[in-house]
């Protein structure tokens, strides 16, 4: 299948059919278009580990759904059985990845419904149930992104965004790259400068793939070009995603998110965070407390499949904390919340989860 070039629809990263759970897989992009079927729970956690699913809300559909897939490999026998499934479940899979809470978060609310099935059947029913609402809901709060960062940021047309939070990274149309579909979709002038994000490369394999498939016009930048093109003018804001929100403000997100941050701050360029409620974690006061994955130092020293620094140590955080302080203001499914962070958060997230 043609997986580079304009005009195609991105495919869904994750599916739920025919009592199957069916991921695209990423690290093949923009290359090749394939499709896996995850058939056991170490297929799904070693699938969110490797990237071949990856993106802070997908993770956690993905990882619900996972919850049906352990309960249809493991067979519990009774009701208690499969309570402890559960219980093994929303570890083996809620911790795959540390950083986006949205995958604890998403394992955790499906293994919560399940619970209360009388037999093994109204379980995996009950999750079953649970993890589509919560696909749906993310659909829903993609929408809601789009349309509040669509008004915020009706007077810039050129936006720097990082890493991948489109069509890939959600089941909808994205969070910070959902904003930039609907703004293209009511016709207003939109270009996307998208930094390559390395080492995974989630800018330029995915980002520049799936807006180039869309026909918005987008500018691929080395992560080291940024300053240059913030300092020039030629950005207007700057809008990215996020993996763990704290309740003061600081951000978790894509490696290279901090520095940017401070580049925007000192080029006087507003910086966006745009992300769901379900990003935020009502657990933690600041982003001291979140864990930062380390990944493996060979995907610093490899360009794709090439070996560019054979031998040397490296260093590879996957995530970087960005102080509150840097951030303008976040663009949520609950609407845009502003400084003081302490408070439009606290009030956003008493609203939607009252108790
Ligand atoms: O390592 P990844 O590719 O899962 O990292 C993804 C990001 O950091 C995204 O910015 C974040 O998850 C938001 S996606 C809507």
């Amino acid at each position: 299948m043609d997986a580079v070039g304009k005009g195609g629809s991105v495919p869904s990263p994750v599916e739920w059919s025919d009592g199957c759970l069916r991921v695209l897989d990423q690290t093949l992009l923009p290359d090749r278009l394939e499709v896996r079927t995850l058939c056991s729970v170490q297929e799904v956690v070693d699938a969110i580990r490797r990237l071949v699913v990856r993106g802070a809300p997908v993770i956690g559909v993905c990882g619900a759904f996972g919850v049906i897939v352990g309960l249809d490999e493991r067979r519990p026998a009774n009701v208690g059985a499969a309570r402890e499934e559960l219980e093994r479940l929303t570890v083996e899979i809620g911790q795959a990845r540390p950083t986006a809470v949205n995958l604890s978060w998403a394992v955790e609310r499906t293994t919560s419904a399940a619970r209360s099935g009388a037999t093994p059947e109204e379980i995996r029913q009950l999750a079953l149930e649970e993890a589509l609402r919560i696909q749906n809901e993310d659909r829903e709060a993609c929408r809601r992104i789009a349309a509040y960062g669509r008004a915020e940021l009706s007077n810039a047309r050129r936006l720097l965004t990082h890493c991948n939070t489109g069509r890939l990274a959600t089941t909808g149309i994205g969070t910070a790259l959902g904003i930039v579909y609907d703004k293209a979709k009511a016709g207003e002038s939109i270009e996307v400068f998208a930094t390559e994000t390395r080492p995974a490369l989630q800018g330029s394999r995915l980002t520049a793939w799936e807006l180039a498939r869309a026909g918005i016009p987008v500018t691929l930048l080395a992560d080291s070009a940024a300053g240059a093109a913030l300092a020039s003018g030629m950005v207007e804001a700057v809008v990215v995603g996020c993996d763990r929100v704290a309740l003061n403000g600081d951000v978790a997100n894509k490696i290279g998110t901090y520095t940017l941050a401070v580049l925007a701050r000192e080029a006087d360029v507003p910086f966006y965070v745009a992300g769901p409620l379900s990003s935020f974690d009502a657990a933690l006061h600041d982003g001291s407390g979140i864990v930062l994955e380390q990944r493996s130092p060979e995907e610093v020293r490899r360009i794709a499949a090439a070996v560019v620094a054979p031998d040397v140590p490296a260093w590879n955080p996957a995530f970087d904390i960005t102080p509150a302080r840097l951030t303008t203001a976040f663009i949520t499914d609950a609407g845009v919340l502003r400084p003081p962070f302490e408070e439009s958060i606290a009030r956003a997230l008493s609203r939607a989860w009252p108790n």
